[in-house]
């Protein structure tokens, strides 16, 4: 029997800025997510299929191999750990910031200066945890799912730690970003074990997609 290939991909901005790799590789899925509630997609390629999960849970299927490879932010994937993950292409797609912002006129300055425990709102824990212990600042971290602007607007922080692009989002929410923690782009992913095993589907794929990236 042929093997068989499982990307893992999430929905939104990252299938969507994916397509054309795939499409540079000759695969092209059968159907988009948006249009559908199937969560295994097929390909044009027989032996190719996407599974389509939570941006954050795609590492976890390419660690124990239920997907071959997949595409993952950079924010998700310092979060996850990497275990178990080949990271061989930054794919440049999905491109933004991983910022700290406050309220408007919030003295951030200050307030991450006066010996106090700064409350620290956000969906990355790892990240903000590692930002504030390297800079010697005390935090208490409040594990949020989403809508992280709104922590500080309501009183449950003092500053957020989430991504920005356009900075939309914290103008229509009264925020300023006030410090950088890391540009952040999505990485192709791949099953360390498949890399062997499976070297002579997913190759091709891996070298297309440094192709398409460069060019
Ligand atoms: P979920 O909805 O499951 O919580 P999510 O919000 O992380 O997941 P997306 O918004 O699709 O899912 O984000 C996927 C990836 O795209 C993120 O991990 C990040 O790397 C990147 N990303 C997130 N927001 C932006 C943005 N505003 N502009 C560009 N890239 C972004
Ligand atoms: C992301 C992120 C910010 C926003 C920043 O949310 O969590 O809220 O983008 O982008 P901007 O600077 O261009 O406004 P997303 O659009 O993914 O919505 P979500 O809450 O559904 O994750
Ligand atoms: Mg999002």
């Amino acid at each position: 029997m042929p093997q068989q290939l499982t990307i893992a991909l999430s929905k939104g901005r990252i299938f969507e800025e994916t397509l054309p790799l795939l499409a540079a590789a000759g695969i092209v899925p059968s159907e988009a997510p948006e249009n559908s509630r199937k969560l295994i997609i097929p390909t044009n390629h027989p032996n190719i299929r996407l599974v389509i999960v939570r941006a954050s849970d795609v590492p976890t299927y390419v660690q124990y191999g239920a997907a071959d490879l997949g595409i993952a932010g950079k924010d998700v994937l310092i979060e996850h750990g990497g275990e178990g993950l080949c990271q061989p292409l930054d794919l440049n797609i999905a491109q933004c910031r991983m910022m700290v912002a406050v309220q408007k006129g919030f003295d951030y300055a200050h307030a991450s200066q006066a010996g106090k425990r700064l409350r620290v709102a956000t969906k990355y824990p790892s990240i903000a945890a590692e930002h504030f212990a390297a800079k010697g600042v005390h935090v208490d971290i409040i594990k949020l799912y989403g809508s992280m602007e709104l922590a500080p607007l309501v009183g449950l922080s003092d500053c957020i730690v989430d991504l920005v692009s356009t900075g939309n989002t914290l103008k229509a929410n009264n925020l300023e970003a006030v410090e950088h923690i890391a540009n952040i782009s999505s990485r192709l992913i791949v099953n360390k074990a498949a890399l062997k095993t499976k070297y002579a589907l997913l190759n091709p794929i891996v070298e297309t997609f440094a192709r398409a990236v460069q060019s």
